[in-house]
């Protein structure tokens, strides 16, 4: 297949790129610095003859978008919503004037357009999503806001024949370096992966290889549309989520943060507390639903495959198909 990813060239990208290519497909990414082969240059809002490699492929996984790792600051809080909604229009409209148009649209969404909760679990069809929570900082709507617009932008395209599908994606978990694992993992090393603010708010992640093959599912099952959770089934408070990736490491303390030590911290580290505090409790009803089985549901084993691998210093992905991915 032809695979076009237009903001390719981060973290999820790489991931997928590596393994979609091993697997055999012809993978293009749209980038607005393109460096290397298999690279085409766009600016993700306006049309240009970066439209042609959508025209007559196979799939579109839309990844573009500022990164949410930042301080939420006015002005970059409106980049995150301009990046993603504009990215997603265009995406959208060179799909509608494809004369081939893709069978498949995957556009990235987030699990955190979900509400900040601790009780029960969200999935698809029952959970809640986020905005109107009391007692939670008033920006956070804003995340979700940003989430909604984005869906919503997909939704809105005019693409009758190619079937359209939101990832409503946890963090992906891979061994590459500056990726979210790789962060949390310096930061459990230095002994500073404790609780944090309590640590019972809950963590939703996913396995770099179960990301790839929920991906590839969705490609193949030409039934499945709308919003589809992309977590593994086991989220787990943030103290636990700490405890197990420390035990991985070998290391035997973390010291706990309160939530103004998380200020200052992520002050510190230019990211916002937002991404630590927010409880993310999600499921992937959707896809257990329709019979995918994931390679890791839990954490403990999902944390053991991933040290292993960032021990060895390689990012080796299995894809569906059965080929390997190279390493990082
Ligand atoms: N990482 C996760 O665990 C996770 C989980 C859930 C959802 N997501 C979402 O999935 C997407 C990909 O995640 P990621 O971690 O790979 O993100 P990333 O590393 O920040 O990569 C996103 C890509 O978007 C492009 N981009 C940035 N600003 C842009 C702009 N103003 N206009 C057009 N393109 C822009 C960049 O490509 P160029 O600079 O090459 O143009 C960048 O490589 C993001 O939208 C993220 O919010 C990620």
């Amino acid at each position: 297949m032809k695979i076009v990813i237009p903001g390719g060239t981060g973290q999820v990208g790489a991931i997928l790129n590596r393994a979609l290519s091993h697997a055999g497909h012809e993978v293009v990414v749209l980038t607005r610095r393109p460096t290397r082969e298999g690279e085409v240059r766009w600016d993700g809002e306006t049309w240009g003859p970066w439209a042609e490699e959508i025209d007559g492929s196979d799939v579109v996984i839309n990844l573009a978008g500022r990164s949410v790792s930042c301080r939420y600051t006015p002005d970059n809080l409106q980049a995150m919503m301009d990046s993603r909604v504009q990215s997603t229009e265009i995406v959208g409209e060179a799909i509608a004037r494809a004369a081939r148009p893709p069978r498949v649209w995957l556009q990235m969404s987030t699990a955190t357009i979900y509400a900040h909760r601790f009780d029960v679990a969200n999935d698809e069809a029952t959970g809640v999503i986020g905005g109107g929570e009391p007692d939670v900082p008033g920006y956070w709507g804003y995340s979700v806001e940003i989430a909604r617009a984005w869906e919503r932008a997909q939704e809105m395209a005019d693409t009758p024949h190619t079937r359209k599908v939101a990832l409503r994606s946890a963090m992906v978990m891979s061994p590459d370096r500056g990726g979210v694992f790789d962060v949390l993992s310096g930061l459990a090393r230095l002994g500073l992966g404790g609780p944090v603010a309590g640590g019972g708010q809950y963590v939703s992640w996913i396995h770099d290889q179960d990301f790839v093959r929920a991906v590839e599912f969705l490609i193949e099952r030409e039934d499945l549309t709308g919003p589809v959770n992309l977590a593994a089934p086991e989220p787990l408070p943030q103290r636990a989520f700490m405890r197990t990736l420390r035990s991985a490491w070998g290391v035997p303390v973390g010291l706990p943060a309160t939530k103004w030590m998380a200020e200052i911290g992520a002050f510190a580290l230019r990211s916002d507390t937002e991404l630590l505090l927010k409880s993310r409790r999600v499921v992937p009803g959707r896809l257990l639903d329709e019979g995918f089985a994931f390679a890791y549901t839990g954490w403990q084993e999902a944390v053991g495959d991933l040290v292993r691998r960032r021990r060895r210093g390689g990012a080796q992905v299995r894809s569906m198909s059965g080929s390997s991915g190279g390493g990082a």
